[in-house]
């Protein structure tokens, strides 16, 4: 084995332990999990819509504690202002100079929490820090970590007096991830897990797992980039691409109830996740099973309904479900 294998092996091996160590402590949300590496490998940002109560604060917590990075957690409120998660600049009168105070938006990983609670201004500040990778405050703009990892959350209760994200900044989230309720199983596993933490919090013990080295991430994000997609997969790719914006070829219906289609981004986006979710399963090639099965998550807020088609229930959900089962899989 040469060490290049060697070195895949070994990336491989950790994320496998990171993925199961995830999986006992967010019990039957297996999806989540999943869609949390994929974001992770392919360097993107999370939207996930649930519940309350649901694991996502947990799940996010989680993963910032197994890897060598800091977590911060910003709830979003009306109130919220745009320095309050970039920083500001605040004077210094024994310097007689000001200092910049970088905000939470210097973690490396970040929940923002409920982010249709915050005005428009507050989310533009965190999407355009999620498009361009750094903050502009006053005159200067500051880079942020290499490694930048936003989970927002949206509750789908509650939407009196919430402040629903611009549709077309949702194309700035890698994936749009809906979870829903655990099976009996996973319910009673939760009330174990749940008895067990209250235990461990009156005895507190510092942390023993490892964490694992930013390094590995970005070399795994390299193989992650190294995979093979077979031609006609890459076909395959931009054709569902293609006929989000116009489906007319498959369905002239179809074709109506579409309004926007998913742009560039969006295939760029359909293929890391694909390949990441190939490098997860250990493989060193992407099937249409790994187009497919990210697809929902990465198009259902890049593909808009008609009018019409909204008036007939039909959402961006729908829209992806109804593509995937119209163009041909190679
Ligand atoms: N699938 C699960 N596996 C393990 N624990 C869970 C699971 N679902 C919920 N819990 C437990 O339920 C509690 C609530 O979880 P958490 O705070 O992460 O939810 P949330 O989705 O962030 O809720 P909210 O939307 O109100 O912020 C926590 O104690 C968490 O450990
Ligand atoms: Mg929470």
């Amino acid at each position: 084995m040469d060490s290049r294998t060697e070195d895949a092996t070994r990336l491989f091996d950790a994320f496998r332990a990171l993925r199961e160590d995830l999986s006992t402590q967010i019990v039957g949300q297996a999806a989540l999990v999943e869609r949390l590496l994929i974001a992770l490998l392919a360097d993107g940002h999370l939207l996930v819509e649930g519940a309350p109560g649901l694991a996502k604060t947990t799940a996010i917590r989680a993963l910032a504690a197994r890897l060598e990075a800091d977590f911060a957690r910003v709830q979003f409120t009306p109130d919220l202002l745009p320095a309050d998660l970039t920083g500001t600049e605040v004077w210094r009168p024994q310097d007689g100079r000001f200092e910049f105070q970088p905000g939470p938006i210097f973690h490396p990983v970040l929940l923002a929490d409920e982010i249709n609670r915050a005005p428009a201004k507050v989310q533009s500040a965190l999407l355009e820090a999620m498009g361009e990778r750094q903050v502009t405050v006053g005159r200067q703009t500051y880079p942020l970590p290499p490694l930048f990892l936003v989970m927002a959350t949206q509750n789908p209760i509650e939407q009196e007096g919430t402040f629903p994200l611009p549709e077309a900044q949702l194309d700035r989230f890698l994936m749009y991830v809906r979870i829903g309720y655990p099976e009996a199983a996973a319910e009673t596993e939760i009330l174990r897990l749940a008895r067990d933490r209250a235990r461990a919090a009156m005895h507190p013990e510092p942390d023993k797992h490892e964490r694992l080295p930013l390094a590995d991430v970005f070399a795994a994000r390299a193989q992650v980039l190294d995979l093979h997609v077979a031609p006609q997969l890459e076909r395959y790719l931009v054709e569902l691409v293609l006929a989000s914006r116009d489906a007319s070829r498959y369905d002239q219906a179809l074709a109506r109830r579409i309004a926007w289609g998913a742009s560039p981004r969006g295939s760029i986006a359909l293929e890391r996740c694909a390949r990441a979710r190939a490098w997860l399963s250990g493989r060193d090639y992407v099937t249409p099973d790994d187009i497919r099965a990210v697809a929902p998550d990465v198009l259902r807020h890049r593909v808009l309904p008609s009018y019409e088609a909204t008036a007939e229930g039909w959402d961006g959900e729908r829209l992806v479900g109804a593509l995937l089962d119209k163009v041909p899989v190679p």
